[in-house]
């Protein structure tokens, strides 16, 4: 069995204490994808004397030539994408098309931002006195650390990595333990592109130990970290601490709203995709239906159909649509709200059970499980569950359906199915939440716009689009004095509009 490393300063090194923790197919319990480094505080400790040795020089690299490794990896990226999608798909378990996007949205993002190379704009602007100048740049920071999840295992890594490094900083990854190997990969092309060393490391290990440790330790200086808002509340106490820049991407409550103009058909598809891709392991995932009661009937009707027709198994087979939940503690999370749900007296209407038929019982496969007339009071309506569960609940008004939208502690995507335009721009309007989708469902956000949660969801970042960079750069102003002599600002500037003499 392959026993991976961790890669430190440009070298391929096994973790100091000698421990490896399992990477197991989550579809096939049964298959050991490898074995990786559970780093400890010594791991840690190197990673960011090699971070801070190789800041020295990359922050006077030109960013353009920062951006030119960067396009390279990004395109060798394109290569590699069928490779890397099918490990992706043995480890996390959703399906090709899906793990194919996940590389995919790596790629985006690496063009993307190696075209920031030759911006990073600032600007220039007037000064109150004469003979001087003032224009603002962007400047790096120091070692950021990325702590990441695993149900995006390249893209979301790649929302951070790239504009960390475009911004001259350099980087410590700590990749989720469920996902390792795609982490891997992603690492090895930068190294084949020729990131110099130091510049980009990866310290495999656990939350508790290796995470902490790199958020902890005082040569770190920016935590951009992705995955629950318990973790995120804990990264944000150790920023705060060490006074570290800290960017938060945390849980999700999404709401659907599907009006009574809407187009029905367009919506349960939608929805279908927004509540069971990824088998519902998206901070985006459509997990709550908000419908109006003129077409409750018959939505819910075409919905639990389809839910129920879904073909659920290995993402491997070009057949399957859903694969599995991704450990046996997400299943018992799952199986404990549906257990939950039915004693609040939510509306089973399908599923709500564990597959095991044949090869299914080797991995944590879970049927498309449905909740009608669900309150939105009830747990199940108000907690991220991340999992194959969608709750649907009944409205009347508009301005009911948005509070009910509004009602819960997270903020990151929002939709509405409608065909009048009031509707659609009182939604944008009202829903509280980063992204807001018009007839499509809450998943599919793209990079080149920002991404991010209001309310417990974030702290007030945006990855994604050129908002993203405000994360990995610190402002700095210059101002310019030519003309020779002390000018004061706010006090020389009375006797500036004398004209005519
Ligand atoms: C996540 O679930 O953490 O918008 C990210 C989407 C994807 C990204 C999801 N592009 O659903």
């Amino acid at each position: 069995m392959e026993r991976y490393k961790n890669y430190i300063g440009g070298e391929w090194v096994d973790p100091a204490g000698g421990e490896y923790f399992e990477d197991r197919n989550p579809a096939d319990t049964r298959e050991l994808i490898g074995l990786f480094p559970k780093s400890s505080r010594e791991d840690v400790d190197k990673a960011v004397a090699a971070a801070r040795e190789a800041y020295r020089k990359w922050r006077l690299v030109p960013p353009p030539k920062r951006a030119e490794i960067l396009y390279r990896v990004a395109q060798r990226l394109v290569e590699l994408k069928e490779v890397i999608a099918r490990d992706m798909t043995r480890e996390n378990g959703k399906i090709l098309e899906e793990t194919r996007g996940d590389v995919q949205e790596a790629i985006d993002m690496g063009f993307f931002i190696a075209g920031e190379g030759r911006r990073l704009h600032g600007y220039t602007t007037t000064s109150e006195l004469p003979d001087k100048m003032a224009f603002c740049i962007r400047v790096p920071i120091g070692v950021a650390v990325v702590i990441t999840a695993w149900n995006f295992p390249m893209a979301v890594p790649s929302w951070k990595i790239f504009p960390a490094l475009v911004c001259g900083n350099t980087v410590i990854f700590k990749p989720s333990e469920e996902t390792p190997l795609t982490a891997h990969h992603f690492v090895k092309v930068f190294e084949e592109c020729g990131l110099p060393p130091g510049v980009l490391n990866l310290v495999h290990g656990l939350g508790p130990e290796a995470g902490q440790a790199l958020c902890e330790h005082p040569g770190t200086d920016i935590l951009a970290f992705t995955g629950s808002t318990e973790v995120g509340r804990q990264v944000a106490e150790i920023g705060a601490r060490g006074y570290k820049r800290v960017s938060l991407e945390m849980g999700g409550k999404n709401p659907i709203i599907i009006m009574d103009d809407a187009d029905l058909d367009l919506a349960v598809q939608g929805c279908i995709w927004g509540a069971f891709g990824t088998s519902g392991q998206r901070c985006t995932a459509a997990s709550r239906l908000i419908v109006h009661k003129a077409v409750y009937k018959p939505f819910l009707e075409a919905f639990v159909e389809r839910a129920k027709a879904l073909r659920v198994g290995n993402g491997l087979d070009p057949q399957t649509q859903m694969g599995p939940i991704i450990n046996e503690a997400q299943l018992r999370k799952v199986e404990h709200y549906v257990e939950l749900g039915k004693q609040e007296g939510a509306r089973l209407m399908c599923g709500g059970y564990r597959l095991t038929e044949g090869d299914l019982k080797y991995g944590y496969f879970y049927a498309p499980t449905v909740f009608a007339d669900v309150h939105p009071s009830m747990q199940i309506a108000q907690d991220e569950i991340f999992g194959p569960v969608v709750c649907v609940i009944p409205f009347g008004t508009l301005d009911e359906a948005i509070e009910i939208a509004n009602g819960v502690r997270y903020g990151l995507s929002s939709a509405i199915y409608t065909r009048d335009v009031r509707n659609a721009m009182v939604a944008i309007r009202e829903l509280q939440a980063g992204i807001t989708y018009i007839n499509a469902p809450s998943i599919g956000a793209e990079i080149h716009l920002p991404f991010g949660g209001v309310k417990q969801t974030g702290n007030g970042h945006r990855e994604g689009g050129i908002q993203v960079l405000d994360i990995f750069s610190e402002w700095k102003a210059v101002y310019i004095d030519y003309s020779g002599r002390l000018q004061r600002a706010q006090i020389d500037t009375d006797r500036l509009v004398q004209l005519g003499d």
